[in-house]
């Protein structure tokens, strides 16, 4: 007896192969998706790794297919793959796109990502299956299926924003990295690292937006009691344009590099931003405290307090009043 999560995975699995095979095996899939992977350099290696795939540009092609060889129409919707207009009809969900499978920690399809190969402006760049009964988002972050046993090696793991940087650090040679998906971190998603490590090195694109997106990420995974380490990356590049500008070994070394503890971060992108004046040093050393405040050990709080009292060449003692002052909820 199949139980109805069976069947989902069955089709969801059914869907994977479909699309990998229409970008290897057909005209359309080879003239504009494989021909979009190759010019972004990607190899077959990361190809068949992360079995990506293609959907072709019409309304019914994957549906029709499954329905031909007994799923229903219903088990379509349920995984998300078709969209259901009013009076019955439907469509697939993904189409002329480029497709990134989401696997879970077995392997298995829970979830697609789509990515546009044109510049048309009125669609979003990425799109992503839905909420499904196999399929929680808040629980599951990509590449951790290709990554796992790397992270548990080097005992730490990248976090990096989207589905090409992860796979651009594999084809560097980095392995131990998983992606966010543009959303910030959750609960459940820490819990899933802590299964392999309790160290994380962040690694956003050095825009403004992706140092915004460190910082709330720092807060978050700290909260979640793992150890933080950044790397912030040129203005303007992301992990995938970056590992592709400089070579495999070049970024590697640039990683070692330039991996920063979250407090000289902090401390370096808020006395860059302060200056000399005073009351925005006051400001910016309140902020690294309440970060610190984050941590739920004891001890390494303590041990962030005196790092943070060397790096300003400010009092200790002046740092734990700031801090107890937060951890008791007067500030
Ligand atoms: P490429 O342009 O293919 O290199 O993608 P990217 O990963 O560099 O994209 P970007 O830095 O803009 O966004 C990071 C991640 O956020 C992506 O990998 C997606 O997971 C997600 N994302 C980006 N754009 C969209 C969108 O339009 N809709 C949704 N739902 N997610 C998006
Ligand atoms: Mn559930
Ligand atoms: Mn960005
Ligand atoms: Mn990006
Ligand atoms: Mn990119």
């Amino acid at each position: 007896q199949q139980s109805d999560r069976d069947r989902l995975y069955a089709l969801m699995n059914y869907a994977k192969d479909y699309y990998k095979e229409s970008l290897t095996q057909s005209e359309e899939g080879q003239s504009i998706g494989l021909s979009y992977f190759r010019e972004r350099g990607f190899n077959d290696r990361t190809l068949e790794k992360f079995e990506l795939g293609y959907s072709f540009n019409e309304w019914d092609h994957l549906s029709k297919k499954a329905l031909g060889i007994g799923y229903t129409e219903e088990l379509l919707e349920k995984a998300g793959l078709i969209i259901k207009k009013d009076g019955g009809r439907f469509y697939d969900r993904f189409r002329g796109r480029v497709i990134f499978p989401v696997h879970n920690l077995s392997g298995k399809v829970i979830a697609f990502g789509a990515r546009i190969l044109t510049k048309e402006k009125d669609q979003p760049k990425y799109i992503n299956s839905p909420e499904t009964e196999i399929y929680h988002k808040s629980n599951v972050l990509y590449g951790m299926f290709q990554a796992k046993n790397a992270i548990r090696r080097e005992d730490f793991c990248y976090i990096v924003e989207g589905y090409t940087d992860v796979m651009s650090m594999h084809q560097s040679d980095v392995d131990n990295v998983v992606a966010s998906s543009g959303t910030a971190f959750t609960e459940e998603q820490i819990k899933l690292i802590r299964r392999f490590t309790e160290n994380v090195t962040v690694l956003f694109d050095g825009d403004a937006a992706g140092i915004k997106a460190a910082l709330r990420g720092i807060d978050l995974v700290l909260k979640g009691g793992l150890n933080v380490r950044v790397v912030l990356l040129p203005d303007g590049d992301d992990p995938d344009s970056f590992s592709k500008k400089m070579g495999s070994t070049e970024f590697k070394q640039y990683l070692k590099d330039h991996t920063k503890d979250f407090i000289s971060f902090k401390i370096d992108l808020l006395a860059g931003e302060s200056g000399h004046d005073p009351i925005k040093k006051a400001e910016a050393i309140r902020e690294i405290v309440t970060t610190i405040s984050l941590i739920p050990d004891p001890i390494k709080r303590s041990v962030y307090i005196q790092e943070t009292g060397q790096l300003l060449k400010i009092q200790e003692t002046v740092l734990l009043t700031e801090l107890n002052k937060i951890l008791i909820g007067e500030r």
